[in-house]
């Protein structure tokens, strides 16, 4: 082990122990690409504002391409005694370029320089988040344009309640994701502000232009103040709480596609390549993807919950409890990313099964609300007929019966007021076609909001 970059005022050594418990480099080396790019537009402004010579910002640029070039083909030695990501590249930088090297982090901390390369990185893949939330919108929107006028059992309480259309269920989902994409939209704003000129905490008295290094890695904004700069993570937790939302409403869809996936409903049929058997029951088709997506939601949660307890106590202003908001982030990245595309994946593959739903209609009374509703149609007060229509509901459950399955005499003992135009009333087609409210479930109203939907998709 060399001397460390920060070992002029020690003798004694580091114990390996202390070491290994303190080292980030096995995971922030994952930030190698960010570092390089702040440290080169950091250099460029230090010559521009005639802090270090032109040629010594040169140099660094070049040295750094250099570092770039050993981590690229897998030559680089990252060294734990080196601590972290940005000591390892810039004590390497100094054994390539000498002295130039040392000039590297005039006016600058490993706070700010941290906090931009985190910032950076979680920028990068907050939009690539964005990216595979757009595309699973694309998925459904296809889907739901294919299924618009399949109907379905929709559900509260998990009882069946009210038919609705395949299309607008899926688009539904749809609705979250946009919201999460439009979340991630808002979160970047927070994001992409550069921390760079901080310094550890106060400031710095040398004449640095913060604006010209944020402009050099793509950011349109600085800080305000240099102590909330080098300890704010308030980006990784709003980053985090994305993921966490995006993986809700994944996993809520997966749970659906668990049950739907269940013969006793038997509403889709699985990929092959997105279902494993079991090793004893050869029957067997299991949705493994959606319980491990269900599964891995927890720990994005977890994630979450993590860095908010990390912050909590946390005094003005760097700590070194920070280097851990790192992991639970890569964790959460490679998490939602990989949902995400394997759901789009599923999705576009998967079979829905319309005469299974349709059957499924049929069972648990979901016309009794049209019932209902044509009474009051009738003149009868909504709660009375809401009466009625319970008693022959339970009249029908006894004799094991459907509401349309009963001739007219049958009803007019519910109701004299009932006449033959019930019997397109209680039609499920005509039960969803009528739900014609802007952002109902009639198919035309499905179409609209698929159009809509696709409109915002082109802009996203
Ligand atoms: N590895 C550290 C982190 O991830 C880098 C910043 C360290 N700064 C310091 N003053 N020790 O937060």
């Amino acid at each position: 082990a060399d001397k460390k970059l920060w070992g002029g005022r020690f003798t004694g050594g580091t114990d390996a122990l202390v070491e290994a418990y303190t080292e980030s480099v096995s995971f922030d080396r994952h930030l190698w690409a960010e570092d390089i790019a702040g440290s080169k537009a950091h250099a460029r402004m230090l010559a521009r504002q005639g802090v270090i010579p032109a040629e010594d910002a040169q140099a660094i640029v070049a040295g750094l391409e250099a570092v770039q070039a050993e981590i690229e083909q897998g030559e680089f030695s990252w060294r734990t005694d080196r601590e972290d990501v940005h000591m390892n590249i810039e004590a390497r930088l100094t054994e390539l370029i000498g002295d130039a090297g040392k000039r590297l982090h005039t006016g600058r901390s490993r706070n700010d320089q941290v906090a931009l390369d985190f910032r950076l990185h979680v920028s990068r893949r907050l939009a690539l988040w964005g990216e595979l939330v757009a595309r699973l919108v694309g998925v459904l929107c296809e889907r739901a344009e294919e299924h618009a006028d399949t109907l379905l059992p929709g559900h509260t309480h998990m009882q069946p309640a009210q038919p609705v259309s395949l299309g607008h269920h899926l688009l539904a989902y749809a609705q979250m994701l946009r919201r999460d994409h439009e979340r991630i939209t808002d979160c970047l704003v927070r994001v992409r502000v550069s921390p760079l000129g901080a310094a550890a905490l106060a400031g710095t008295t040398y004449p640095l232009d913060p604006a010209s290094v944020a402009e050099d890695v793509g950011f349109p904004a600085t800080f305000r103040n240099s102590m909330d700069a080098v300890c704010d993570r308030d980006f990784a937790a709003e980053a985090l709480f994305c993921g966490s939302l995006i993986m809700a409403h994944l996993s809520r869809l997966c749970e659906e596609i668990i049950i739907w996936a269940n013969p006793a409903f038997g509403f889709v049929r699985l990929p092959d390549g997105y279902a494993t058997g079991s090793s004893i029951m050869p029957q067997k088709k299991n949705p493994d993807v959606a319980e491990i997506m269900r599964g891995k939601t927890g720990r994005v949660y977890g994630s979450l919950i993590g860095l908010l307890t990390t912050l909590k106590g946390l005094p003005l202003t760097y700590n070194r409890d920070l280097q851990e908001d790192k992991e639970p982030f890569f964790d959460t990245d490679k998490t939602v990313r990989l949902s995400l595309d394997c759901m789009s994946g599923m999705l576009a593959e998967m079979a829905f099964v319309p005469e299974a739903m349709r059957a499924a209609l049929g069972r648990g009374f979901l016309n009794a609300t049209e019932l209902a509703d044509y009474l009051v149609g009738k003149g009868v007060p909504f709660r009375e007929a809401h009466h009625v229509t319970g008693r022959a509901v339970a009249w029908c459950e006894k004799h094991g019966k459907r509401l349309e399955d009963l001739s007219l005499e049958e009803l007019r003992g519910f109701s004299e007021l009932i006449g033959e135009d019930v019997f397109q009333i209680l039609a499920y087609e005509s039960a969803v076609a009528r739900r014609t409210i802007p952002g109902g479930t009639a198919p035309v109203r499905v179409r609209e909001q698929l159009a809509e939907m696709l409109e915002w998709l082109a802009r996203a």
